[in-house]
Parts: structure tokens; C-alpha cells; sequence
């Protein structure tokens, strides 16, 4: 049986310069395929209001729905670890909030680690959460809860000013105590420093190659997610092309009465069905 990684897994990996490959996952079915797969971890994304719930941001995401989902991806992948991700709000308010809300991931969902976005901001919320044992993931750049005080989902660290900011925020989140670094939409160059100068393994959501690790949204890597596709993504699957393609045979099939064939259907028991016509006599009178 597959041995669930620790967090000293981890950091022997960044030791000896293993990547991490890990995806988000919102339900077990998927959770149980990166599992056989070979996945490193799941993310249970708040991106869930977008791929599952359809909504057109994060903001709206609750803790209920977070909570729900990592049960279902725990439920599914027993033996990966498992990172929960703190909606908006979950933490904001106060590091006491913050801490009860972490714990709720691990306690009531089955988490492992939990994230939350932000770096000089959000250093109290991290050093508590992190001092109530609990394994902490900083998520810093593109961080698409403040999107709106970004003035949308923009690349960050694109300028000198830019990336002084993006990575005082991965210095703060390090200082703060937090386990690992997810850094997203920040150009190249700049998470190469960040990876240099940090302890903690560094990990990258387009973000470039030089972190520890990869992550990518399984409903982009696979092709599913058709709102928009970020310039990041590789889709290494196009499924929305062969749902699509499926339902409409099944529409096609149904209507003609092609399906459900002989194929796809229960027999009766040897025998039985010979009976049937007396059956339906005693039932229902004679046919007239
Ligand atoms: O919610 C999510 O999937 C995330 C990634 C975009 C990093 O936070």
C-alpha cells in the first residue's frame, strides 16, 4: 500500500532536489485517480467556486463548502497528503478566527496542512496557526482572493518595485513560521530568488520551474475548465472536448432508441420470462 508522504518527506525531497507534482482535487472520484497516479499532494482549492460551483471568483467560497470538499477528496485519496485552503474571510477577521478555522480543516475534513493567502499581512494569522501545530502553506504573487485590489488576476513581480514587494511577502511568510511557499503568477525570475534565499520548500503555480515543485488546477490540466484558460496552463488532456462529444452521442442514441440495447440491460432468470405473460393476464385482464 502507498505510504501517505510527511511533511519531512518534503524537505528531504527539496534536499535532494526531488520536484513535487501535485494538482488541486475537489472530489474523490478525481482524489482516488492522482492518488494510483502518483500524485505528491492535493490542493482542495477555494478555485472550487469556479470549477465546481461556477461561480466567477473565489470571494464567494465558504468554509463549509471548503470543508465539504476536502472530506470528499480525503474520502477519496486516504494515503496523500492533503492541503485545505482557507476561503476569504476564514482568516482575515482575527488570528483567533484564524486558528479555530485552520483546525476545523484538520479536525472535522481530514486535512494534513492548510493555506491561506498573503504574506506581510497575514504573518500574525501564520504564526499562530503554525503555533497551534498545525502544518502552514503560505500563498503569495497572484493571490486571487485581493484580486480586486490588483485590478484583476495580473502576473505579478513584473517590475523591480513589484518584486520587492512579492518577495518581502515570501521573506514574511517564511519569518512568520510558515512550512511551505506557494508562489503564483509571478514571473520567473523573481521566484528564482525567492527559491534561492528561503529555507522552506518553495513551490510554483506559473510561477516558472525554478521551485520545489508544481501545481496545477486539474480542471485546466485536464482540458474541463472553458471560462477562460490562464497563459500558465498546459492542459495535458482535453476533456471537455470528449464530454461534449459523449453527451451528444448519448442524446443521439436515446431519442433514436439505439440505447439502451440488448447489451445494457438485467435479464430475468432462465425461465422466467415464459411466465411473464400469464403474469401480466392475472394482473391486468386479457389484452383486448
Ligand atoms: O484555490 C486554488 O486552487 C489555489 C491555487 C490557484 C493556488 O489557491
Amino acid at each position: 500500500m502507498l505510504k501517505k508522504k510527511t511533511i519531512l518527506d518534503f524537505y528531504n525531497m527539496k534536499s535532494k532536489g526531488e520536484k513535487v507534482a501535485w494538482i488541486t482535487a475537489y472530489d474523490a472520484p478525481i482524489a482516488a485517480l492522482a492518488e494510483t497516479s502518483g500524485l505528491d499532494m492535493l490542493l482542495v482549492g477555494d478555485s472550487l467556486g469556479m470549477c465546481v460551483c461556477g461561480y466567477d471568483g473565489t470571494v464567494p467560497v465558504t468554509m463549509e463548502q471548503c470543508l465539504h470538499h476536502t472530506r470528499a477528496v480525503r474520502t477519496g485519496a486516504p494515503n496523500t497528503f492533503v492541503i485545505g485552503d482557507m476561503p476569504f474571510l476564514s482568516y482575515q477577521v482575527s488570528v483567533e478566527e484564524a486558528v479555530r478555522n485552520a483546525g476545523r480543516f484538520l479536525k472535522e475534513a481530514g486535512a494534513d496542512a492548510i493555506k491561506l493567502e498573503g504574506g506581510v499581512r497575514v504573518g500574525r494569522q501564520i504564526r499562530a496557526i503554525a503555533d497551534a501545530g498545525i502544518v502552514v502553506f503560505g500563498h503569495i504573487g497572484l493571490t486571487p482572493q485581493s484580486s480586486g485590489q490588483m485590478g484583476g488576476y495580473k502576473a505579478q513581480g513584473r517590475t523591480v518595485e513589484s518584486a520587492r514587494l512579492v518577495i518581502q511577502d515570501a521573506l514574511a511568510v517564511q519569518e512568520a513560521g510558515a512550512h511551505f511557499l506557494l508562489v503564483e503568477g509571478v514571473t520567473p525570475e523573481v521566484t528564482r530568488v525567492i527559491h534561492e534565499h528561503l529555507r522552506i520548500p518553495v513551490y510554483s503555480i506559473g510561477a516558472g520551474p525554478e521551485a520545489d515543485g508544481q501545481l496545477l488546477i486539474v480542471s485546466d490540466l485536464l482540458g474541463i475548465f472553458q471560462a477562460f484558460t490562464p497563459h500558465f496552463v498546459k492542459k495535458y488532456a482535453h476533456l471537455s472536448d470528449d464530454i461534449q462529444r459523449a453527451f451528444g452521442e448519448y442524446c443521439t442514441e436515446v431519442r433514436s432508441g439505439v440505447f439502451p440495447d440488448p447489451e445494457h440491460v438485467y435479464n430475468m432468470k432462465e425461465g422466467e420470462s415464459d411466465k411473464l405473460g400469464a403474469l401480466e393476464q392475472e394482473m391486468f385482464g386479457a389484452k383486448s
